[in-house]
């Protein structure tokens, strides 16, 4: 079997079946939330098939765009001058309807009409939980390629936009501290991860708050007023306080009230969907290059039901079953971190 590392960038060497059994069209499509380095893994994945001689179809609008139909042949050329851009030049859904079965095995009749064997989603949980059913229910070959800004999908060390959109936080986070430190002031800076706490994890650390609030282990008001009066008792006037959005709006706002109540006049900056959009990081580029190719490398050798991801720094196929519905977990070294070094 071919091992694809991040290291191994440019077109892998496929060794797919001949004849009968060769793969002559496939698909791709982005769905759920859209992330920076999503226009990278598909220029990857039409790039990668066209050098395979495998024909390309790129469906607009997710699921939902591939059961209106809106399906379309992909050329070199259609990916040029965009692996630089956020976004997603396929464009992106939510697809309610996608739930039923009776609509999945319509979208299968719908992909094999046009002679397509195979599927790439590109995605996170939810757009697998699709593709999984997908291919359980009617045999239809499916692959998926992380794509989220949350880097919460379990089997992947890493997901497409993550990198990007830390990046972005971080930089709103310094610019917060310019005027946070003039003004002697507490910021609670809301960022995205309505289940989970990476995207808050990392921006704190990087961006050197004195908090990080996650909805994995969520902290009481009164073990951040400690931190906070800590930080004063050795002449700090500001304090940036990172909260993880949550499954519930307006938790910082809700914190902020919390602590006005104990004297404290918080300001509250809400970085919300600027998170998702900008130019990809050299980073997410180089992981969607590397997982849209062996995305269709793996197609190509005949495997599918499974996600591509990486693991310690190489890329691996990962069946949906171990992905789908599991909990990636927080490294409690990383929040450890975040205590120590605002001390
Ligand atoms: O794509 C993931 C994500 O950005 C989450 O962090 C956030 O909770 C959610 O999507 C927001 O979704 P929408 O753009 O549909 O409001």
């Amino acid at each position: 079997m071919t091992r694809y590392t991040l290291g191994m960038l440019g077109i892998p060497k496929i060794q797919s079946p001949q004849g009968k059994n060769k793969l002559s069209s496939i698909a791709i499509l982005t769905s759920g939330g859209d992330a920076p380095g999503m226009n990278a893994a598909i220029r990857a994945v039409v790039r990668t098939a066209l050098a395979n001689n495998v024909k390309v179809f790129g469906v607009y609008k997710g699921y939902s765009g591939l059961l209106e139909g809106q399906i379309f042949p992909m050329t070199a050329s259609s990916v040029g001058n965009i692996i630089q851009r956020g976004g997603t030049v396929l464009k992106t859904d939510r697809c309610e309807a996608f739930f039923q079965k009776s609509v999945r095995r319509e979208a299968a009749h719908i992909l094999t009409r046009k002679g397509i064997g195979g599927l790439i989603v590109i995605g996170g949980d939810g757009s697998f939980t699709g593709a999984h059913l997908l291919e359980k229910e009617t045999g239809f070959p499916c692959i998926g390629v992380p794509g989220t800004i949350d880097n919460d999908i379990a089997g992947t060390d890493d997901t497409i936009g993550f990198d990007t959109a830390v990046n972005t936080a971080i930089e709103a986070i310094d610019r917060i501290r310019d005027t946070a430190s003039s003004h002697d002031r507490i910021f609670l800076v809301e960022v995205m991860g309505a289940q989970s706490g990476f995207i808050a994890l990392y921006t704190g650390v990087g961006g050197g708050a004195e908090i990080v609030y996650v909805p994995e282990a969520p902290l009481t008001l009164d073990q951040m007023k400690k931190v906070i009066e800590r930080g004063m008792k050795r002449g700090k006037g500001s304090s940036i306080i990172v909260v993880a959005e949550g499954p519930k709006p307006g938790l910082a706002q809700d914190l902020s009230k919390g602590l006005s109540k104990s004297g404290y006049r918080p300001k509250v900056c809400i970085l919300g969907h600027t998170q998702r959009g900008g130019t990809p990081s050299a980073h997410d580029r180089l992981l969607a290059s590397a997982l849209g190719s062996a995305a269709v490398g793996y197609l190509l050798q005949g495997k599918s039901n499974a996600m591509v991801g990486v693991q310690a720094n190489e890329v691996r196929l990962i069946p949906f079953s171990k992905v789908i519905g599991k909990k990636k977990v927080l490294s409690p070294n990383l929040k450890d971190l975040v205590q120590t070094l605002s001390s």
